[in-house]
């Protein structure tokens, strides 16, 4: 079995695009994160500023039986969307080394990154920001890849630093 896991968190898909493409290219399991209920774009605002944790459903492998798990998420309000919180603060004792890439508009990634790291109790190994710009006109695919190589090689041996952490 692959020993790298990206779950992904997508409300208009570029964060399921960015996950979908290393799982891909690196033969890794891919997870997903989905809401409950429904969505709508006040619910996402909403969950940002009030620090919601709502409702999820997870469909993918344990995170437990992989050595890195990738979690990959959109930036709602300069914060980490709702759901990946959910995710992570219900899995937290699953989760191994956790890496976050972050997919958005403009900025709001460093927060995202504080925000895992406190719910972890740790720093995540990796930290990456590509603008939903990029995804889609293929600028960030060589980044991205590289980050996955970088990723792959530090699944099989101990990380005893952050990989790369790229602010936004
Ligand atoms: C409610 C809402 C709030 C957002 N807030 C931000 C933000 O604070 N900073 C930013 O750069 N992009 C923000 N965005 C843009 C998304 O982060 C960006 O489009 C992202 O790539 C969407 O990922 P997805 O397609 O996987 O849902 C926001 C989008 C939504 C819907």
């Amino acid at each position: 079995m692959s020993r790298v896991l990206v779950v992904c968190y997508s409300y208009t898909g570029t964060a399921r695009r960015v996950a979908q493409l290393l799982c891909s290219h690196h033969g890794w399991s891919l997870g997903e994160v989905r809401d409950a209920g429904p969505r709508g774009t006040l619910r996402c605002v909403l969950d940002s500023l009030l620090r919601r944790h709502p409702a999820i459903r997870y469909e993918g492998a344990e995170p437990r039986a992989f050595d890195i798990v990738v979690l990959v998420a959109p930036i709602w309000m300069y914060r980490l969307a709702g759901p990946m919180r959910s995710f992570v603060a219900a899995r937290r004792d699953q989760l191994p080394r956790v890496a976050v890439l972050a997919t958005m508009s403009a900025g709001g990634a460093t927060n995202a990154y504080a925000e895992v790291a406190q719910l972890l109790g740790h720093a995540p190994v990796a930290c990456a920001a590509f603008l939903q710009r990029e995804i889609e006109d293929g600028s960030a695919t060589t980044r991205l890849l590289d980050l996955g190589d970088e990723l792959d090689g530090a699944a099989v041996k101990p990380v005893a630093q952050p990989v790369r952490t790229a602010p936004a």
